[in-house]
């Protein structure tokens, strides 16, 4: 394998499934590995604990929106951790890809789960707002207009927590994914768009300085970076009771 000069980021590297003609047998299957290797790379479940599970409560349903939900992995993942935890979540997998909503959509179905095909800002215009916003391997997608559109969305639909998750590009995250995903890569759009997004991705410095004030980069290890929203309450929803005011 030869490494790519990592040093900058690559914005002209397009992904194969970003292209509308792509062959749809290979895309698919490239929305069922997501699965299997979100839950290796992706890092949700700490994600889950630390900045997603102290918002769910047992006594009120608490809303969450997956933007560009893809084949919808991580929002039935969300629901069944909720589920699993005694809290009651409503998840809500949006993405303006019709051929990635159509797969999503006819997965088996998860209680608590459901899918739009939409784009964030259909949602701001119609007036939405979830308790928490959250993405997956989404930033590294965009340009830097729809950059900041996703963000000034995110933030306009959310009420207490913004967390989007990408990789943080780097050779180690590269020579791991290449090394990883060749057992999947026949027939399947996996590795080489996996790679190509390795070379789109952001450092955490570069990501903090696109995201601008009001954005925080945190590292849960060095080939992943999550951007939270640092105006929002974080860990309290509208309505809960101030702190200091439960039962002494
Ligand atoms: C690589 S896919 C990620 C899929 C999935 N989240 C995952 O991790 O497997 C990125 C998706 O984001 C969607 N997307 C990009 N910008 C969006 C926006 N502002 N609102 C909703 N979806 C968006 C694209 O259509 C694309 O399907």
């Amino acid at each position: 394998m030869t490494l790519p000069d990592l040093r900058t980021r690559d914005r002209t590297a397009v992904e194969l499934m970003d292209d509308p003609d792509c062959d749809l047998p290979a895309l698919e299957r490239t929305y069922a590995q997501f699965r299997a290797v979100n839950a290796v790379v992706a890092g949700w479940q700490l994600a889950y604990r630390r900045h997603v599970r102290p918002l769910l409560r047992e006594d009120r349903v608490t809303t969450i929106l997956d933007v560009g939900c893809g084949g919808g992995d991580l929002a039935r993942a969300l629901a069944r951790w909720a589920r699993r935890d005694g809290r009651r979540a409503q998840v809500t997998g949006i993405d303006p890809d019709r051929r990635a909503h159509a797969w999503a959509a006819r997965q088996p179905p998860v209680p608590g789960v459901d899918f739009r095909c939409a784009h964030s800002s259909d949602l701001v215009a119609e007036g939405l707002r979830f308790d928490v916003v959250v993405s997956n391997h989404v930033l590294h997608h965009l340009d830097e207009p729809d950059l900041r559109t996703l963000l000034e969305d995110s933030r306009a639909l959310a009420r207490a927590r913004v967390a989007h998750s990408d990789i943080a590009r780097g050779a180690w995250a590269y020579r791991l994914f290449s090394w990883g995903t060749r057992p999947l890569a026949a027939g399947s759009f996996i590795r080489e768009d996996g790679l190509t997004s390795i070379r789109r991705s952001y450092t955490p410095a570069e990501l903090a300085a696109a995201a601008g004030p009001g954005w925080r980069v945190e590292r849960p290890w060095p080939a992943r970076n999550l951007l939270l929203d640092d105006e929002l309450p974080g860990d309290a929803l509208p309505g809960d009771a101030p702190a200091g005011d439960g039962p002494r």
